[in-house]
Order: structure tokens, then C-alpha cells, then sequence
């Protein structure tokens, strides 16, 4: 089962969109959204501003993930440059000086694919749990809890240390979490439901 996967083969989005991510970064005031989430990245629960997560005895609020919507030429580019069905190109943040972006699963899609603007960090990890006695992956259908709260009955599956200026597609219906944060994480993303052909591609890659 694919948890993640580095795309070294994808380009380097035109900086546009980069540098698009990074004023949006300076100009973003925390806290400006509060209560204000959407449906459609989960923020509208207020469970979810307001969570905590138990950390080996320790309760630590967890950091909140902001979606914001990159021009339509950019979805374009990502069709263009990894696969046709992408959908939904966004640049993401996080709200929150906590360590932690807790442990949850993605509401509307399979997959994210990311190009790491900022990784948050020099240690920053990205960690995908099995819950104990519970499937590894859900499937959109399965309206499983979207967040949890307590690592201690997780156990750990994989974990990456991402590379600013590297393109990755994460299993996001698998419970994943960031850690080590010290600094707003930036990444610009898309969406993909299905990732067949793109897992081939990097094979054919690396096979040749
Ligand atoms: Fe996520």
C-alpha cells in the first residue's frame, strides 16, 4: 500500500505560483479565519480548531491546516504535468505554533499531491498510523472519524522528512500527522483520486 511516493521526475511548478504561496504566507493573518472553515477541508468543525492531541502523557493543541485556492491555470498545469484528473490546486498552511498537525484523515480526496514550498522545519516529519484493531485505509465512502486525538493507540506505518522543491503524492486516506514543527509549513497541492497511472510512470522512470 502506498503511503507516499517522492516524484523527482515532475517539474518545478513555475514560480509564479511559488512565489504566489510565499506573499499569501506573509499576508495571512492567523486567526483571521477562525470559525470561518469550509465543508470541504473540514475546517467548518469547530472540533477541529479547537483539537488536542495526547503525545506520549502530553495534551498539545494541535496545529489547523488552511486551504486557500491557487489561480485555475495552475489545476490546468497540474493536469498538464502529472496527471488529467488532478483537481482542486491549492496553496496550503497551517495556523498554530504548536508542533503537532494531528493525526486525521483527508474528507474529499485519495490522494495529495505536494510541492513543499516550506517543510516547517529542519527535523519535520510526515507519519502515516495504523489505529489498533481498525482498517489501515479508508475509502471515501466509509465517513470514518476525520481527526483523532491520541497517539498512543496508534501505531506507526512510514514516515518521510520532505525536501523543499520536491513534488509528493501522500496517501491521504490512511491517518497521517506532521510533526517537529517549528515554523508555517508551506506546500501548493493538488488533488487525485486515483494514481495508477502515475505509480507506472514513476516505475517506467526508474526503470529506464
Ligand atoms: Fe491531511
Amino acid at each position: 500500500m502506498l503511503t507516499y511516493l517522492a516524484l523527482p521526475h515532475i517539474p518545478h511548478p513555475p514560480l509564479a505560483y511559488v512565489t504566489q504561496a510565499m506573499v499569501h504566507q506573509e499576508e495571512y493573518l492567523p486567526g483571521a479565519f477562525e470559525g470561518g472553515g469550509s465543508v470541504e477541508n473540514g475546517t467548518a468543525d469547530l472540533n477541529y480548531t479547537n483539537r488536542s492531541v495526547n503525545y506520549k502523557g502530553k495534551t498539545y493543541k494541535s496545529r489547523r491546516q488552511r486551504r486557500f485556492p491557487l489561480a485555475d491555470e495552475f489545476t490546468q498545469w497540474c493536469k498538464e504535468n502529472i496527471d488529467l484528473e488532478c483537481f482542486n490546486g491549492s496553496i496550503c498552511t497551517n495556523e498554530g505554533n504548536e508542533p503537532f498537525h494531528g493525526p486525521h484523515i483527508d474528507p474529499y480526496r485519495n490522494y495529495g499531491l505536494l510541492y513543499v514550498v516550506d517543510t516547517g522545519g529542519p527535523t519535520v516529519t510526515t507519519s502515516w498510523w495504523q489505529k489498533k484493531d481498525s482498517p489501515i485505509m479508508y475509502s471515501l465512502e466509509d465517513h470514518p472519524p476525520l481527526l483523532y486525538y491520541d497517539y498512543t493507540d496508534l501505531e506507526l506505518l512510514n514516515s518521510v522528512s520532505m525536501k523543499v522543491g520536491m513534488w509528493y503524492v501522500i496517501n491521504v486516506r490512511v491517518l497521517h500527522s506532521v510533526e517537529n514543527l517549528k515554523s508555517r509549513r508551506i506546500t501548493i497541492q493538488c488533488s487525485l483520486n486515483d494514481v495508477s497511472r502515475l505509480e507506472s510512470a514513476v516505475l517506467l522512470k526508474n526503470n529506464t
